[in-house]
């Protein structure tokens, strides 16, 4: 008989980290003796070697089996893409699972493909809500947590949220993946260099990419603004654009030649965490860098009016600042102002949540 097929569906920034200590649990557990395979399919959602390559490096990552070279376009025309190409990968390698990470259009694609060939989807990182549907983050989220077969919850928070929903008895948690690959990563950051002309320690991290901050001229006008602000009158400000946010830039047309605003093409995992963890502040609109922030004890404002994750908040190291220009300057002042904190990170989990998540699949099907 076949071994049975673990299939595992990535295709942006953000999944290529989350796959990392799945994928290094699966290959534990078959070096010890039990009876799956593993198949990483890469929707080509993201594809510039600093959004993708430099992940499978970095993390050692199995070569995908499957490349479905989507790229991008229009959500409509990017999702059925997707979808086409994997209906022909589930048809090909008739797995026994389809796992999906979190809440992109990869994410939905894949979560669809499997159920309607009456595959499980197992979604990890499920019940994350924003409550704002206008993100289309939440619309992936809230179509994946009700098609899957096993929920696999972060955090307490996310874990209410789907017996909220009705969907209590699918749902386990599990703790964050992305606190077990901060936890691995963390010992190899020493040697990293950092960018070109960033100073050791005294600086500020910015990272944009939401839909709602790039296209939204006013929003992002605004940001650029507190950040030239401050790279002006506090500290040197390191920005590593997402390339929808550099077109987003040229679009604005605004000069970005205040001296203190750095500016940078997307760094690598390695370069992103050392920068993280040298900073003074971080600004960002990212759902990962929030809690990266978190995990290396940088304070960290939130360039947006909700987060998925409520318990940075509630720890006292996020605070949602949206994205006025006049309330983000007087807030990282502020912030900068306050003594060191180290946070308490048990809502994440202890850096085991890939073994659970495995616990709940194996339990799932029967292996
Ligand atoms: C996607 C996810 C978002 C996630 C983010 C992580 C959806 C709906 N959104 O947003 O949830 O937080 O990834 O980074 O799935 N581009 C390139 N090169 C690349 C990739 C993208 O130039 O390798 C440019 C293209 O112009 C593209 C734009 O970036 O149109 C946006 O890319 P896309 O994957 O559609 O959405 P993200 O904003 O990256
Ligand atoms: N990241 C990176 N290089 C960068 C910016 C981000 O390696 O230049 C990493 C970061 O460490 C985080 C992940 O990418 O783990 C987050 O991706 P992103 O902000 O694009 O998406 P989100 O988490 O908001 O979905």
């Amino acid at each position: 008989m076949n071994a049975p097929v673990l299939m595992q569906v990535v295709g942006a920034r953000p999944q290529f980290i989350k796959l990392a200590p799945l994928s290094r649990e699966i290959a534990r557990r078959r070096l010890a003796g039990r009876p799956y395979r593993e198949c990483v399919v890469h929707t080509g959602q993201h594809y510039d070697d600093a959004m993708s390559a430099v992940f499978f490096e970095q993390l050692s990552l199995p070569r995908p089996t499957h490349d479905l070279g989507v790229g991008s376009g229009p959500h409509g025309a990017q999702t059925a893409a997707m979808l086409a190409g994997l209906e022909s990968v589930i048809e090909a390698e008739r797995p026994a699972a389809v796992i999906v990470y979190g809440d992109t259009n990869s994410t939905l694609a894949a979560a669809f493909a499997a159920a309607k060939r009456h595959v499980p989807v197992v979604h990890v990182e499920a019940g994350l809500r924003s409550g704002n549907r206008r993100m289309p983050e939440e619309i992936n989220r809230i179509a994946v947590d009700h098609i899957a077969d096993l929920l696999l919850a972060p955090t307490a928070s996310a874990l209410d949220n789907l017996v909220r929903e009705g969907r209590a008895a699918a749902a386990r948690w599990t703790g964050d993946v992305m606190y077990d690959a901060v936890s691995f990563t963390r010992r190899l950051l020493s040697g990293v260099a950092r960018p070109a002309g960033v100073p050791e320690g005294d600086y500020l991290l910015a990272t944009v990419h939401r839909a709602e901050n790039t296209d939204d001229p006013h929003r992002l006008a605004a940001i650029v603004e507190a950040l030239a602000t401050l790279a002006e009158t506090a500290l040197p400000v390191v920005w590593p654009l997402h390339p929808r946010t550099r077109a987003a830039l040229e679009r604005l047309g605004r000069p970005l030649d205040e001296p203190g605003l750095m500016l940078f093409e997307p760094v690598g995992y390695l370069e992103l965490l050392a920068l993280l963890d040298g900073a003074r502040l971080v600004l960002t609109d990212s759902g990962g860098v929030q809690k990266e922030a978190f995990f290396f004890d940088t304070p960290c404002l939130t360039l947006r009016d909700e987060t998925e994750w409520p318990e940075t908040v509630a720890a006292g190291a996020n605070r949602l600042v949206g994205a006025d220009a006049a309330r983000i300057v007087e807030l990282a002042r502020h912030t900068l102002g306050l003594p060191p904190v180290r946070y308490d990170h048990g809502a994440f989990g202890d850096g085991e949540a890939a073994a659970r998540c495995l616990d709940e699949i194996e339990a799932l099907l029967n292996l």
